[in-house]
């Protein structure tokens, strides 16, 4: 099939590579010259294992390309793949601004008849919107689709390419058929539905994943109090199909692009249509309130924080990714400065993006965890990198200032770090405070 690709974000690139893999003709757009002169160079702007080798295969075998012109692009697709940004307003919905000028771009490049289909996340109705876009800015006849995106950063094509299931919602039969045709290669579990369903699902599963987190956060809290450890609590609840062991791994809470986002805008979503979503709300307010149990941690080993070195092991919001949206380190750093602390932080690849984002003199920047540790009294395990794991304890005492360690991810075993004399606390583990 003849795809465009509208955006080269997350979604958006890991999507039309992933198309262009299974033997489509993909060509991807985006409005930044800079960044499509990059992917045409075969450079990747985001870290996402894998992903380089999949476009520069992919562009020698002539099925992808990048392009700035949104126009040519269109008019040389059956599909147009609609993945722009649905970034968040202050109260939480989610700003359509792209979505409506990539509808109208969309609509005035047309040539003949078209599907377009939404991958991005947007609210119910947001498809019959683009549709009505389309249809008052073209003669052209066309159906909509939404095709919500299931992928995790760190294993974009491996979920893209293996999914668990693909919805594709129409209230077009041809065009489910079509979509279900393309998809075929990937998974047979294809479940298709009319377009507001689809829509919702996607907010539906990431509001439910997070609930997930949100409530092992809170039962481990309650562990801490009863001398119970939330991971053989985890464990023994995943046993039972009906619960299922993923999203059970206790810690500072999610961050992301993703949960953040699309919780604050389900509860919009409610709100517009009069509906209290009060257990949704509360997953965001345990979710802002758990990142603070570090600070709590650290002030109960060391009293004030007023100048004391604070080590900070990973900046991203989860391992295996560069990316720093609402990772709950931002926070935690910031309140640590707040009360007078001398941070010196280091993630194996988040550096930059978070310099970027944190413009803050005071803090030292390292190039390892060791650096990061030398003469510190405490570390804050903020990321849960697999490297942590297995820096040598005896070396790593030896250089802190205080023998601390506040594991916010639960990436380290107690019992060694009890064998070499550290103050140890994780999250809803025995001996945390
Ligand atoms: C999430 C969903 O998992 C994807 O299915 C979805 O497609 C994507 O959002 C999206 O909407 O685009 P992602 O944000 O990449 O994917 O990251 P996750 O792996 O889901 O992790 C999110 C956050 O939850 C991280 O901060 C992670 O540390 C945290 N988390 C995850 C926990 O604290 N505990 C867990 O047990 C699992």
């Amino acid at each position: 099939m003849k795809i465009a690709v509208i955006g080269t974000g997350y979604v958006g690139l890991v999507s039309g590579v992933c198309f262009s893999e299974i033997g489509n003709e993909v060509i991807c757009v985006d409005n930044n010259p800079i960044k499509v002169e990059m992917l045409e160079r075969g450079e990747v702007p985001i870290y996402e294992p894998g992903l380089d080798e999949l476009i520069i295969k992919n562009k020698a075998a002539g099925r992808l390309s990048f392009t700035f012109d949104i126009n040519s692009a269109v008019q040389n697709s059956d599909l147009v793949l609609l993945a722009v940004g649905t970034p968040a307003q202050p109260n939480g919905e989610a700003d359509l601004r792209f979505i409506k000028q990539a509808a109208i771009d969309i609509a005035q490049a047309m040539n003949g008849s078209k599907i377009i289909a939404t991958k991005s996340t947007v609210p119910v109705g947001t498809n019959e919107l683009v549709s009505g876009l389309i249809s008052s800015n073209s003669i052209h006849s066309f159906t909509v689709a939404s095709i919500p995106e299931f992928l995790r950063e760190g294993s974009a094509i491996y979920d893209t390419l293996n999914p668990n299931r693909i919805v594709i919602g129409s209230n077009d039969s041809e065009t489910l058929q079509i979509l279900r045709e393309l998809h075929l290669p990937l998974t047979s579990n294809i479940i298709t539905t009319d377009l507001r369903s689809a829509e919702m699902i996607k907010y539906a599963s990431n509001a439910f994943l997070a609930t997930k987190i949100s409530f092992i956060n809170e039962i481990a809290n309650i562990c801490e109090r009863v001398g119970a450890d939330v991971t053989r609590v985890a464990e023994g609840m995943g046993y039972d199909h009906r619960i299922g062991s993923s999203f059970l791994q206790a810690g500072i809470g999610y961050g992301g692009s993703c949960f953040p986002k699309d919780t604050n805008a389900l509860i919009q979503i409610a709100d517009n249509v009069d509906y209290n979503f009060k257990l949704l709300k509360s997953v965001v307010e345990v979710n802002k309130e758990q990142k603070y149990i570090v600070i709590r941690k650290l002030q109960a080993e060391l009293g004030s924080l007023f100048q004391k070195k604070i080590a900070i092991w990973g900046l991203a919001f989860k391992p295996n990714t560069d990316d720093i949206r609402d990772a709950p380190a931002i926070e935690i750093i910031q309140e640590l400065i707040n009360q007078g602390a001398e941070i010196q932080a280091y993630d194996p690849v988040a550096t930059q993006n978070f310099m970027n984002e944190v413009n803050n003199t005071s803090i030292i920047w390292c190039n390892s965890a060791i650096e990061a540790a030398e003469k510190s009294d405490a570390i804050c395990l903020l990321t849960e990198w697999n490297e942590f794991s297995e820096v040598n304890l005896e070396y790593l005492g030896a250089i802190m200032n205080q023998r601390v360690i506040i594991d916010g991810r639960n990436l380290l075993d107690p019992t060694k770090m009890k064998d070499n004399l550290f103050n140890y606390h994780s999250i809803g583990r025995p001996n945390s405070i």
